[in-house]
């Protein structure tokens, strides 16, 4: 991608709000040789069944956060033409966050360690700002907390300093419009659901 539409792209989400205005995001984007790179040790460390999260990972899914991510993941592997036992090809499917889903480059997130929950909170609200800039621009992006799993090998690969804890991925080029999985698309609950009004 032309460094000048990234830049155009980072410079809209560097608007976020935070805490304290503290900004506690920094991201490392990688060109592509980097980008893949980065995915050979994900991949291989993720295929060894290293997993080393900075920040803690979810507890459970249960409920209807159990429900929704079925219903996600059910959707996605339709699109892809997964059946929903095939646990192979399940797995095979999760590996690919472990290759960026084959985008050219990826900004890994990080956040300062002192700064704790708060700090991962602006940082979400980055994340959600950067993916607002990419779709105004044309540009296709994920979020991927996916290689947080791997925080250690991400650590190692971008030499980063105890202070920095890594809190997701945001991986980005032009969407293949011709892909199944780019014809998929996920629900909302509804504000009922959501949204508590107290008079
Ligand atoms: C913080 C965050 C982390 C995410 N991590 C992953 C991930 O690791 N792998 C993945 O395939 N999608 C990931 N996603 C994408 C979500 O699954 C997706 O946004 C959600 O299912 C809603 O779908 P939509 O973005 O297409 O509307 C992540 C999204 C967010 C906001």
């Amino acid at each position: 991608m032309p460094r000048a539409d990234i830049e155009r792209m980072l410079a809209l989400a560097r608007l976020t709000a935070s805490w304290c205005n503290t900004q506690p995001w920094e991201l490392h984007v990688t060109g592509p040789a980097a980008t893949r790179r980065l995915a050979e040790a994900l991949g291989r460390a993720a295929r060894a069944g290293v997993r080393s999260a900075d920040l803690p990972w979810p507890a459970a899914y249960e409920g209807v956060y159990r429900e929704r991510r079925r219903e996600a993941g059910y959707g996605l592997y339709a699109a892809v033409g997964v059946a929903r036992d095939d646990a192979e090809a399940r797995a095979r499917q999760a590996m690919l966050n472990f290759e960026f889903f084959g985008a050219p480059h990826t900004a890994i997130i990080t956040s300062d360690r002192d700064l704790g929950t708060y700090g991962a909170v602006d940082c979400g609200a980055y994340v959600a700002n950067l993916l607002l800039a990419a779709e105004s621009l044309g540009i296709a992006a994920i979020a991927q907390a996916a290689i947080a799993s791997v925080s250690g090998v991400v650590r190692e690969q971008l030499a980063l300093p105890e202070s920095r804890v890594v809190v997701c991925a945001v991986s980005f080029g032009y969407a293949d419009h011709d892909h199944p999985v780019n014809g998929f698309r996920t629900t909302r609950a509804s504000q009922d659901e959501t949204i508590h009004w107290v008079d």
